[in-house]
């Protein structure tokens, strides 16, 4: 039975493991009764199959998700406070822009986006977090394509987001996604800082990317300039 190939599976392939265990038994008493142990053993299509059926679903952010979530981020940002950065209402107003990625009822990763209220034509990327379990997989990469077409489809030229300086992991991801960042200024480290962006000693990097290819990426951040040349 295809049920004891995959558990094979489970015990000789360690992509298995983390994760994706619940999902794994789900889909073998759904598919159970239609299908039989291949004579030849585990093939790589069946291995290709097998990997497919762990992946999570990404589906849209829904306000029930919120409680879940918000007992989750601490610990994904590694420890730091975050959860007053998301309060419920990200999740009750933004549900066309943000996802979340789902295996087995487990939420495995989340993006919160909206489309400015003040630029119509512009997208923001509030927060994304991906379980330290399933980074490095292109969970967060599918997230933000998710995102993108969600903006596109409600007008958006230009997707933005801010991170802190700290964040390399932030950093790397959004410059790999092909955000650029604005300039400020002030390198640190190679990376345009803005300094108490939000509020004293809340330095930021500000990124910003086109949704169409072939448009021009680097567009001014559609704010003044303030005596101290900080964006507002
Ligand atoms: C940042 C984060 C969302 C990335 O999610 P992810 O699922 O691991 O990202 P992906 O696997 O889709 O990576 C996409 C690209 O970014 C790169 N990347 C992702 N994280 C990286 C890191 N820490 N260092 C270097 N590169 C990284 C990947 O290698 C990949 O590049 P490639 O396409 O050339 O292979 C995840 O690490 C996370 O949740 N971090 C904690 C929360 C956080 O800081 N969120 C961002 C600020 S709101």
């Amino acid at each position: 039975m295809l049920g004891a190939t995959l558990a094979v599976l489970h015990q000789t392939n360690e992509t298995f493991t983390a994760g994706g265990r619940q999902l794994f038994f789900t889909e073998i008493g759904r598919w159970r009764t239609s299908l039989r142990f291949p004579r030849e053993g585990i093939t790589p299509r069946l291995k290709l199959w097998a990997k497919k059926l762990n992946q999570p679903v990404i589906r849209n952010a829904e306000v029930d998700d919120y409680q879940t979530i918000i007992r989750a981020v601490d610990e994904w940002w590694g420890g730091r406070r975050v959860t007053l950065m998301l309060p419920k209402l990200f999740f009750v107003h933004f549900r066309p822009t943000s996802f979340v990625a789902e295996g087995n009822g487990l939420i495995v990763a989340f993006v919160i986006g909206l489309v400015s209220e003040t630029f119509c034509d512009q997208g923001y990327i509030h927060f994304i977090g991906v379980h330290p379990d399933f980074r490095k997989h292109g969970l967060g990469h599918q997230l933000y394509e998710r995102v993108f077409d969600g903006m596109l489809g409600l007008g958006c030229r230009i997707v933005r987001c801010v991170t802190s300086p700290v964040n390399k992991g932030s950093i790397a991801f959004h410059l790999n996604m092909g955000f650029k960042p604005e300039d400020s200024g002030k390198l640190v480290e190679g990376i345009p800082v803005f300094e108490d962006y939000d509020g004293p000693g809340e330095d930021r990097v500000l990124f910003s990317k086109a949704l169409k290819s072939g448009e021009e990426t680097k567009i001014a951040f559609p704010v003044k300039r303030g005596k101290a040349g900080i964006h507002q």
